[in-house]
């Protein structure tokens, strides 16, 4: 009997990410693989294809098919820049010192109160069209420039619009305890009851956050204070992830591993303990070279730990205006094999697999499996080893939103 389906792509190999294939890759050479409506209903060797009628074929004329990627940590919604603050760093200023002086996060807090929801749009937008140009087709977006409950929840209805308005999947993330909002100056438990009783329950009772980020630093907050936040995201059944152990080691880990987080973010600082903890509470780690790289810090994540204990290595651009301003998922994979020491079928992972579990989403996506949502990427390489390696002229040939809107 001959099956039906929209789409047929033929004559291309698939990089599968699925680790139940064989290889880094989970390569399928001379694949084929059949979408119908937004999901993947056949993938494997072209040779075992049943009979089947497509609305379309297309001949991948032996180029590679990967997922789409998935850049699982960005804050690519907010206000004015930061291009001032870059100088002052290059003459000698440290991050820390530029956000003790009033500058850093709180600089964009204020351009990001004074937007309008239009400008911010306006500005995100080009940000988040520089990533699907790489073949990104699901992107999380924090919040937390706006630190009062009417800009996060401005900053977070942007983001869902984004994703009104555009192909790409875009999951949410409420970040209110990103820093202390300078009406709150000396009084950060108060501010943490405020995201915990005010900002959070709006944010959920408008359904704008798939999840709930904290800074957990010596310069945001601390341990005792993320733990409340944490208390307070599961009353409302929404998932954890933690910015932790970026500057110094805190015991942010510990505390996500045990709350069950979905991810912990950047864990320059993080132990064997650490690591172990992750394994154990199945943490996936986000690893955030470009905020390595701008920040010029020398301290690297414990990369061969996390590899030997199995944890889910993600890499993200951390889109932002202070600490990485590069709107390049494809430079955080070659930073991820240069400056972390991962393999380009690592960094492929970490944009894919690793991403779609840090995000809570591996269920629909992140490898190429039946089931499985047909977020693809095709690309005019020889190897996907060329992914990590070779930038600006190795680009997506066609990009496949959910098996729609093929461009
Ligand atoms: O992930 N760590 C906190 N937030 C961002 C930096 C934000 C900023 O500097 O504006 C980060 O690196
Ligand atoms: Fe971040």
């Amino acid at each position: 009997m001959t099956e039906r389906c929209d789409l047929l792509i033929t004559n291309v190999h698939a990089a599968t990410m699925d680790p139940s294939m064989p290889g880094a890759y989970g390569a399928i050479e001379d694949a084929a693989v059949a979408v119908t409506g937004n999901k993947i209903v056949w993938i494997g060797p072209r040779r075992e294809l049943p009979d089947t009628a497509a609305d379309q074929i297309i001949d991948g004329e032996g180029q590679w098919l990967t997922p789409g990627l998935i850049d699982c940590h960005t804050h690519l919604v907010y206000g004015g820049h930061r291009a001032g603050e870059f100088a002052r760093r290059l003459g000698g200023e440290s991050y820390e010192e530029v956000a003790r002086a009033g500058g850093g996060i709180i600089s964009t807090v204020r351009a990001t109160r004074a937007a309008s929801a239009e400008d911010l749009y306006k500005k995100a937008e080009p940000r988040l069209k520089a990533l699907m140009r790489e073949g990104v087709t699901t992107v999380e977006v924090k919040s937390g420039y706006g630190l009062d409950l009417d800009t996060e929840l401005k900053q977070l209805r942007v983001a869902r619009r984004l994703a009104q308005h555009l192909p790409v999947n875009i999951l949410t993330t409420c970040l209110a305890a990103h820093a202390l909002p300078p009406e709150y100056d000396g009084r950060a438990d108060e501010y943490i009851d405020l995201v915990c009783k005010q900002i959070l329950p709006a944010v959920a009772r408008e359904q704008l956050a798939d999840a709930v980020d904290m800074f957990c630093e010596n310069i945001a907050f601390s341990v005792e204070q993320c733990q409340k936040v944490i208390e307070a995201a599961q009353k409302l059944d929404l998932p954890v992830k933690v910015h932790a152990e970026q500057l110094a080691r805190t015991g942010a880990t510990q505390m996500a591993a045990r709350a069950g987080a979905l991810s912990v973010e950047h864990i320059e600082y993080i132990t064997a303990e650490d690591v172990a903890a992750m394994a154990e509470s199945g943490t996936a780690a986000v690893l955030l070279p470009g905020a390595f790289y701008t920040l010029k810090e020398t301290r690297v994540p414990p990369v061969d730990k996390l590899r030997a204990a199995g944890v889910p290595i993600a890499l993200s651009t951390d889109l932002n205006p202070g600490s990485c301003p590069l709107a390049s998922l494809r430079l955080m994979m070659n930073m991820g094999c240069n400056l972390f020491g991962l393999t380009p079928a690592e960094a492929l992972a970490g944009v894919t697999r690793a991403a779609a579990r840090a995000l809570g989403v591996c269920c629909s996506r992140g490898v190429l499996r039946a089931g499985l949502r047909a977020d693809m990427v095709l690309w005019p390489m020889e190897t996907p080893d060329q992914l990590a390696y070779e930038l600006g002229a190795l680009n997506p040939a066609q990009v496949f939103w959910g098996g729609f809107g093929r461009g």
